[in-house]
Order: C-alpha cells, then structure tokens, then sequence
C-alpha cells in the first residue's frame, strides 16, 4: 500500500470543525465554529433565487463574473481608497478560504520562510505546508496581544518571502494599531517581502477602532496581496465566495494558481452577490452596530459569570481565559464544557504556536436568543470555581 504525502503529518484535521462535532454529540450550543445561525439579507436570498431562473448553471469566467468583479472594484475601492481594476487587479475565489491558499501558492518556492503571527486563523499553517514554504512563528503575547518588533525584525532576518496579517484578528479580535501596521511594512519593504492579508471581518470592528488596510500604506500597494470575503460580511458562509486583490503582476500569478485550483466560485451566486456588493453605506453601518450589541450581550454574561477576558476590537471572537478551572488542558475543559454546561467553545491550543494551554475561544455572531441561552449556562460556571 503506497503512503499519503509525508507533508500531511505536519499537521491535524481543523480543531474547530471537531469541536462543531463534539458540539452535536452533547447537543450543546455552538459557540465554536464562526458561522452565524442568523439568515442573510433578503434581497441576497431572492437574488439567489432569480440568478438560478435566469440561467447562471455554467462556469462563470474563471477569474470571476464580470458583473461581480466589477461591483467588487467599485466597493473595495471605497472602502480601501486604492484604484481596482477588475480586470486585472482581482480574482474571485471559492471563500477567503481559497484566496489566501492561492495567494500563498502565487508567491511562494517550495522552501520560502512564511511569518505568521501566533496565535492564528488555523488555515494559515496548513496552507504555508501544503504549498511547500515554512512557516515561521512570531508571538502576540496575550492578553493585549503585541508583538515585540525586535522578534518580528529577527524572523525578517531569517529570509522571508511573505508575513500573513490577520486583521482584524481571528481569535484575538486584535484590530492592528496604526504605527504597528507600519512598522511591519516598513521591514517587509526593507527585506523585500510580500504581505498576504486576510481581511474577511473588515467591516465587523468596534469603535472607536477602523479598519485600515496595509495595501491603502504608501509603498505598501505593490507587495500586498489582499484576501477578502463575503461570507462574514453578508453572513453568506455557505456561499463561497472570497477574492484575492493585487497589483496586475501578482493577480497573473493568482489567476494561474486558482484556474487550475478550482476553475472558479459558483456563477449563481456571484450573479447574486452583486446585490449585496451594490447595499449602501448604512447596510455596513447596521452590521456593525449589530455586532456591537452581540458583543455587549455576550461580554456582559462573561463578567457576571466572573470570566477574565480580553475585548475583541474586531471580529467576533472573544478569548476567555480558563485558568481558574485547575484543568490540565484546554481541550479537555471545552470537552467538559459542551458536556456538562451545554456551551461549545473551542481550544485556545489550537491557534497558537507556543505551549499556550489557558485559554478558550467562543464566537458571538449568533441570535439575541442563542446568546441569552448560552450566557445563561455560563452563569453556572460562578458555582464551579
Ligand atoms: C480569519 C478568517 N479567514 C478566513 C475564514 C474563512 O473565510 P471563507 O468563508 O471566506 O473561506 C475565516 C472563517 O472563520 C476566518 O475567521
């Protein structure tokens, strides 16, 4: 019997998606995979539903449909402030998913040094493994979750041909300051190297933090490679649909690697999804005074369950530190967790890089009535320490 590719072994089934399992078995609430139980906007729903009438059953242009590309161009444009092309400065993907696989295997050799900041979104290793490259681990030391420039400069030093920037930051809910966003274009400029970004939850940040985007720096348009998506903003995760944005040199590259990849994203859907890349600016507004009423909800129960925590700026995650519980281990606590409180969460272990056993991450982006349901199991926790 021939053996599966060695490269596999570097790394585990997603934590997350066991966890969502494990969730199931205990029936308890899923506070762990980062989907909403929320529907989208109707009008996407409805969009849907014509794009199916009217047709889009064939590939659409591999690199995505021109309609979406161009709202696309025109939306991002806004929001970044850099001139897109939607010819040659964007490819459609299947999720941010597949943005920041392609984006990875677009700029990478087999061998390269990739820095990634730990913790991290859990694709990220996978993804710098499976194309080849090395992944190099730069700590964001918890609970603010800084960085010391001198460890980022060290991994520079090291030869490196790309950093992943999360931001905002899956799990941290770190929103990236100013000055730190500079700092690390100005060593990717000084060792000449690309920065990928994973921007899926740009518009989910609270104030007063914004979002600022590392390609929108001076000097910082040519060797960003953005990956976005629509599944977090339109709570569309099951849609599919992300997309890489870069200067035209990268995007050739990108269009290679996701051609052969995937061919492409659904063609309904993208016909579909140009509704929501077309909702005005109050659409946006809305998604962000929603979640800042989910964070508060759920915030709240955490202190009146006693929980320490760090306040997401960003995102909708929210890291609660478990070291009071005497457990051994992190994933054994979210075991116990789903089991006997009801509530799934999913261990911090699993995105950092570091022996970090302390902590457990929950999402919010569900129901007023989910949260209250799964706040008020927590509340048992008090009795328990
Ligand atoms: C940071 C981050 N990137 C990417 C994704 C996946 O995005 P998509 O659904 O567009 O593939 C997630 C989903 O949780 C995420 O948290």
């Amino acid at each position: 019997m021939p053996q599966t590719a060695a490269r596999l072994n570097s790394f585990t089934e997603s934590v997350i998606r066991e966890m969502t399992r494990i969730c199931d078995r205990f029936n308890a609430i899923n506070l762990s995979q980062g989907f909403p139980d929320f529907d989208p906007p109707h009008e996407l729903v409805e969009a849907a539903r014509r794009a199916m009438a009217e047709g889009y059953h064939q590939y659409a242009i591999t690199w995505g449909s021109p309609r979406f590309r161009k709202a696309l161009a025109k939306k991002q444009e806004f929001w970044m402030g850099i001139p897109i092309d939607p010819d040659t400065n964007i490819v459609v993907t299947c999720g941010a998913t597949e943005a920041m696989m392609t984006a990875m295997m677009a700029a990478c050799n087999p061998g390269d040094r990739v820095i990634i900041f730990s913790p991290f979104y859990e694709n990220y290793g996978a993804d710098t493994i499976l194309c080849g490259a090395v992944p190099i681990y730069v700590p964001l030391y918890p609970p603010t979750f800084e960085f010391d420039p001198d460890e980022l400069r060290k991994a520079f030093q090291q030869g490196v041909k790309a950093l992943v920037l999360c931001n905002p930051s899956n799990p941290t809910g770190k929103v990236f300051r100013p000055e730190e966003l500079r700092l690390i274009a100005d060593l990717a400029c000084e060792y000449d190297a690309f920065v990928i970004t994973d921007e899926v939850y740009e518009h989910i940040v609270y104030k007063p933090d914004i979002h600022r985007y590392m390609a929108s720096l001076p000097d910082m348009y040519d060797r960003t490679i953005s990956c976005g998506s629509l599944s977090k903003t339109y709570s569309i995760t099951g849609w599919r649909l992300g997309y890489v944005i870069a200067g035209a040199k990268v995007i050739h590259a990108v269009k290679k690697v996701h051609d052969f990849l995937t061919v492409g994203a659904a063609a309904p859907l993208q016909e579909a999804a140009v509704t929501a890349l077309e909702f005005p600016l109050a659409y946006y507004t809305t998604l962000q005074q929603e979640y800042t009423r989910r964070r508060e909800l759920f915030l709240n129960y955490l202190d009146r369950a006693k929980l320490r925590y760090t306040t997401p700026r960003g995102a909708y995650y929210v890291l609660v530190d478990i070291s009071e519980f005497g457990f051994d281990s992190d994933v054994r606590f979210c075991r116990w967790l789903a089991e006997k409180i009801g509530v799934a969460s999913v261990p911090g272990s699993s995105f950092f890089d570091e022996p970090v056993n302390h902590l457990v991450r929950f999402h919010f982006a569900k129901k007023k009535e989910t949260l209250i349901a799964a706040g008020e199991r927590l509340l048992n926790l008090c009795n328990i320490v």
